[in-house]
């Protein structure tokens, strides 16, 4: 395998990651989390976060050049990400990105969290067929993702009007009393539920909405109706299934992610979907997607679960394609941007 050698550094959000791709192989993809230290406040802390970033980012960097068996000075290109995320965390890894860019006199890429999820697939299932459309769901975004090229063309064709699909599954994870983040916590007692045991509403699919949202998704509804299904219950004194709850509520929004992203494949004449985000990880979201998309004759992509949540493997191999697509280098001098919108793959 050939390529350029990118080493990639996320520090968005709790994870902070330096991954190390030569073209479209990973070579090395080291991950500290600071989860932990955010578990007992239900959600991550900003300045916790930074903190901990700055005390992670050098052993994660040795840990990452170690496991590649590379030398710093062999690499090609440093990606960082730029944003969109928590200022105080970008920060931490901007300033790590500058400082070995300017030290190895190699080219600097600041790039957009969001593209990156998408384009970790490659590094599963090699280069993307475009136009590809990206269902991208995390702790942050729920989007549809017009992909025409993943180093520049890309449109958002569907958003979140309210919670993004990650942030509903911590949330009402942290109302059955579960563990943060709640994601996998669901989707590992939902195993034992019944999904259809409680017909929790799907968000934005009525007529009147479809006519105006299409292609948005909406998650605070459901949430709020799983807090008013576990209200009742306790009013009434009943017991309450918290493996039924969470297999009802993962269905419904594995029902809506997946139906409005075949909808949006089709109407726009697109016959493949890949999937991003830490929500991608989801195990029923994984099937039911396989299942609507072969139906639709539509190829789907699935990143394997441990690439789908924040990582630094997803920056570099995005980088590696941005180099490769002769894009020219972001300026040393970029900022963190917290707001980064998707269309924008490079700072
Ligand atoms: O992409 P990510 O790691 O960070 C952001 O960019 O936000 O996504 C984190 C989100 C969290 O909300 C977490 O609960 C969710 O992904 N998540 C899952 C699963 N694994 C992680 N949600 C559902 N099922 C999972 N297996
Ligand atoms: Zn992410």
């Amino acid at each position: 395998m050939s390529g350029p050698l990118v080493l990639g550094i996320e520090s968005s959000c709790d994870e902070t990651s330096v991954g190390i791709v030569r073209g479209a192989e990973l070579l090395a993809n080291e991950v500290a989390s600071s989860v932990a230290a955010h578990a007992r406040f239900g959600g991550v802390v900003p300045e916790v976060a930074s903190r901990a970033h700055l005390e992670a980012m050098t052993p994660t960097l040795e840990r990452a050049l170690s496991s590649a068996g590379i030398e710093l000075a062999e690499v090609d290109a440093i990606a960082v990400t730029a944003g969109p995320g928590l200022m105080g965390s970008l920060v931490v890894g901007l300033a790590a990105a500058k400082a070995l860019a300017s030290a190895l006199g190699k080219p600097l890429y600041g790039l957009n969290h969001l593209v990156g999820h998408v384009a970790v697939d490659i590094l599963d299932h090699g280069p993307l067929p475009e136009p590809v459309l990206a269902l991208l769901v995390s702790g942050g975004h729920s989007q549809l993702l017009l992909v025409r090229d993943i180093t520049g063309d890309i449109t958002e064709v569907g958003t979140t009007i309210d919670d993004a699909a990650g942030e509903a599954y911590d949330k009402v994870a942290r109302l059955l009393g579960l563990a943060y983040p709640g994601g996998p916590e669901i989707d590992r007692l939902a195993q034992q539920g019944n999904p259809k045991a409680i017909a929790f509403p799907r968000g934005l699919t009525a007529r009147h909405d479809l006519a105006r949202h299409r292609f948005d998704y909406s998650f605070s509804g459901l949430k709020t109706a799983v807090a008013r299904y576990v209200e009742q219950r306790e009013r009434d004194g009943e017991p309450i299934s918290v493996p039924d709850v969470s297999a009802s509520f993962q269905e419904a929004v594995a029902d809506v992610l997946t139906a409005k992203a075949v909808d949006a494949a089709r109407h726009f004449g697109v016959d493949h979907l890949v999937l991003g985000g830490g929500v991608a990880a989801n195990s029923r979201l994984r099937t039911l997607m396989a299942e609507r998309a072969a139906a639709a004759g539509i190829e789907l992509r699935r990143p394997r679960p441990g690439l789908c949540t924040d990582n630094g493997a997803m920056i570099a191999v995005l980088g590696a394609q941005v180099m490769e697509a002769g894009r020219p280098p972001s300026s040393p001098t970029i900022s963190a941007d917290s707001g980064m919108p998707v269309e924008r793959v490079l700072a």
